[in-house]
């Protein structure tokens, strides 16, 4: 059965509920961008949804998770059904750990899963200005993500591909959820996955970042959140006037 949205514009549609229930009558989307309940702190939200992955791959091929390293090794049967093609690692400005007895964390990962082909997933690498002198680079692509290097022509175009470690300020002083991701962690991860125009799936919404960044690159976003009180609080940030303005803090 299709569920009822609890919000509805034309670039951003928001479920309030539990996404096990909810994902399964969605339509198929280009990407799925999900931040899971790390099952990691007494919050009271913060409980692993048993099965999600395995629901989230009933909408998608191509899947970005962010979760800790502790978080993807204890749930890795969880994930049996999807190939992992790589890691990012958002850095932020400050950290989000509270045991004095470890490094502070400062990081997140975001981990890229695939179903199917490689060659039918959109994987477009952001490219970002490259600073310092004009210099040739050599081209390469690798076919499939893991397997042999081929290409070999010489470009210069000044840019590279964006890195793997990506900084980009927290919302802290501003969030309006406890683990709030901020559009410039968001917004790389889906210009990789979803084409413009496409539909990225966020099944674990927050406060709705996912949206926010999906609206300022010309994507459309599907939300589904369990909190009533967080639909509340999208609804209420999408309608601000300067969502540029996020991307940029
Ligand atoms: C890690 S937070 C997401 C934060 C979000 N990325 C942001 O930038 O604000 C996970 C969210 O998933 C929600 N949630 C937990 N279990 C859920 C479920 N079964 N279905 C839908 N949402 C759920 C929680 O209420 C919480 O807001």
């Amino acid at each position: 059965m299709t569920p009822t949205p609890f919000y509805a514009d034309a670039t951003v549609t928001l479920y309030c509920g539990d996404m096990r229930e909810i994902v399964p009558g969605l339509g198929r989307v280009d990407l799925v961008l999900a931040d899971p309940p790390y099952a990691e702190t007494t919050l009271a939200w913060d409980r692993w949804p048993d099965g999600w992955p395995t629901i989230a791959a009933q909408a998608t091929d191509s899947m970005w998770c962010f979760g800790s390293m502790r978080m993807f090794l204890e749930r890795a049967l969880e994930f049996s059904t999807w190939t992992m093609s790589q890691d990012v690692v958002w850095e932020k400005h400050n950290g989000s750990g509270f045991a004095a007895d470890r490094f502070r964390r400062v990081h997140e990962h975001a981990l890229h899963w695939y179903r199917g082909a490689w060659s039918a997933i959109r994987h477009e690498v952001p490219r970002v200005a490259r600073p310092g002198p004009a210099k040739s680079v050599r081209n390469r692509t690798a076919v499939p993500h893991t397997g042999k290097i081929s290409g070999g022509s010489y470009v210069d175009d000044g840019q590279r591909l964006q890195r793997s470690v990506i900084q980009a300020a927290s919302a802290h002083g501003r969030a309006i959820h406890p683990t709030e991701k901020p559009t410039a962690i968001m917004a790389p991860l889906i210009e990789y996955g979803c084409p413009p125009g496409g539909v990225v799936l966020d099944p674990f919404a927050g406060s709705g970042s996912t949206a926010v960044a999906a609206r300022l690159l010309g994507r459309r976003a599907v939300l589904v959140e369990a909190d009533e009180r967080y639909c509340e609080a999208i609804v209420a940030r999408l309608a601000q006037g300067d969502l540029f303005a996020e991307l940029t803090a």
